[in-house]
């Protein structure tokens, strides 16, 4: 099997592609936002805060998709979903009502119940979550994975971390993420010596000394060989958050030892790993590095195009190139069909996909528009440094998935001459007319200070042209996205 990245919502993905009993372990770090006060989430009977709810609703709102969710469950067509899930979701909807909690758990249990079918009956899931959910969730695994069945919850594991108390803060610092893990049938992996962790220094001597009156009568060799493995591994870990190289500007980025962990403790080489909420690839990075193959899915086009990059910078770019890529448009149809999505979310992720796959993954998505003119994305051009500082060039991007006017050609031409940007790039899904050509090639170009090279300053590109590969040559691009750090010796502890 090829390592294989999904571009897409999982739950396409998973009831489409992803066949019956065919993962080893899944690993899941779905969004949650774990600021909202918890009073809220909880008394949120139609009367939510708006303003503090609003990332959160972002994500997850009582809409269309929700209701239809809902129904799926309670009415009890799909086996998937158990008798006990299906009275919980009823019993969860009288206590919550219908508000962004009961969006969330109905999403979840969509997923959940997906993921117990996908898995082998050897298979282990883990769910990883923060305190502000991890209630909800527990009883909604429980009810999926332990119902009538031989599924189990085998440890919730909490990982620890330090963190600067807020000013003034009038509670005890949250310092923690929760990770259920469960199996699924009546045997699983667990591989208790990939994961021990060394003594520490003094409590070693004495696990020795213990072990040799305690009259067991194991060998003196024996036991040293013992404290030589490491401590039995508990159910939680002091691990800190990601810093320096490891960190690849992705916000919920987890590190790299934690995944090691889970991946090393429950599965083997060879074995698929599956990460429904991939993020920026740390399952997939350290699956890969372990020699497990992979499937890693995510809805978010930055994510594929992070976790490329990653690949190809961590292990070089014939591992990047063998991943199959799915749900990427490869033709004018798919890239129709995905800027025509009646999901806001998704139809944004078009924009996305053009600029990232347009600027060679060098641009940053401006998520931030309106004030700024339609700009959906923003490169920079290094021409120099001065005192540490680099001195740069932008380059703006614009992305029309609709019908294109003249007007539109000569507003975005007046945004980059108001904004003083030295390129600017109309990119656009319909083909432009004589006109609109000939209004961007009166712009005149931009000459690259460095090398003196020159570049039109207004250019129309289409989605056709990018799809036969035509990609935005940048002088001296600065790299947008962080580099990861190059794969250290094989054999090795993870450095990465
Ligand atoms: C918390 S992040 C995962 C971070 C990841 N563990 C890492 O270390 O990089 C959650 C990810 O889930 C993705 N996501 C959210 N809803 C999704 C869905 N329905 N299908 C697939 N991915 C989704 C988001 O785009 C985001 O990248």
């Amino acid at each position: 099997m090829t390592n294989q990245l999904y571009y897409g919502d999982n739950l396409e993905v998973l009831r489409k592609y992803i066949p019956d009993e065919s993962i080893d372990l899944c690993y899941i770090d779905p969004p949650f936002n774990s600021k909202r006060n918890y009073n809220q989430i909880y008394n949120n009977i139609g009367t939510e805060d708006k303003a503090q709810a609003q990332a959160f609703t972002d994500t997850w709102t009582w809409d269309d998709i929700a209701i239809a969710g809902y129904n799926e469950i309670v009415s009890g067509g799909n086996p998937l979903f158990t008798i006990q899930c299906v009275e919980l979701m009823k019993g969860l909807k009288m206590v919550l009502g219908t508000g962004s909690i009961l969006a969330y758990l109905v999403s979840m249990a969509q997923r959940i119940a997906e993921i117990y079918r996908v898995l082998k009956p050897t298979g282990s899931f883990y769910l990883h979550c923060d305190p502000t959910a991890s209630h909800y969730l527990k009883i909604l695994i429980d009810s999926i994975f332990c119902s009538n069945r031989y599924g189990e919850l085998r440890n919730e594991l909490v990982w620890c971390y330090s963190r600067m108390a807020a000013k003034g803060q009038k509670q005890l610092s949250r310092c923690h993420d929760i990770i259920f893990w469960y199996s699924k049938g009546k045997t699983w992996q667990f591989n208790v010596d990939a994961i021990r962790l060394p003594y520490a220094e003094g409590s070693k001597a004495r696990a020795g000394y213990k072990k040799t009156n305690l009259g067991g009568g194991k060998p003196a060799s024996e036991i040293c060989e013992l404290n030589e493995i490491g401590k039995f591994p508990e159910d939680w870990v002091q691990i800190p958050f990601i810093r320096g190289n490891e960190y690849l500007g992705y916000p919920t980025q987890k590190p790299l030892k934690l995944l090691e962990r889970i991946i090393k403790a429950s599965s083997n080489e060879g074995d698929t790993i599956l990460d429904a909420y991939c993020g920026c690839g740390t399952s997939i990075a350290v699956a890969q590095r372990l020699n497990r193959r992979w499937i890693g899915i995510d809805i978010t086009y930055q994510s594929i195009s992070v976790i490329l990059k990653r690949l190809s910078d961590t292990f070089g770019s014939e591992v990047a190139n063998s991943v199959a890529l799915s749900g990427i448009p490869k033709d004018l149809e798919a890239a129709k069909a995905l800027a025509l999505k009646k999901d806001d979310r998704l139809r944004k992720e078009f924009e996305k996909w053009a600029v990232l796959t347009y600027s060679n993954n060098k641009a940053r998505i401006n998520d931030k528009k309106g004030a700024d003119g339609g700009i959906d994305g923003i490169a920079q051009i290094l021409i120099g440094i001065e005192n540490r500082v680099h001195i740069e060039d932008r380059v703006l991007f614009s992305v029309k998935s609709g019908k294109i006017t003249l007007a539109m050609v000569r507003d975005f031409c007046h945004v980059v001459n108001r904004e003083n940007a030295a390129i600017g790039i109309f990119i656009t899904l319909e083909e432009p007319t004589k006109p609109m050509l000939k209004e961007a090639k009166e712009q005149g170009t931009y000459t690259n200070p460095l090398n003196g090279q020159q570049y039109p300053k207004v250019e129309i590109v289409t989605i056709n042209e990018i799809l036969q590969g035509k990609r935005l040559q940048l002088p001296q691009a600065m790299e947008v996205l962080k580099t990861a750090t190059k794969q250290k010796d094989k054999g090795k502890e993870l450095g990465f």
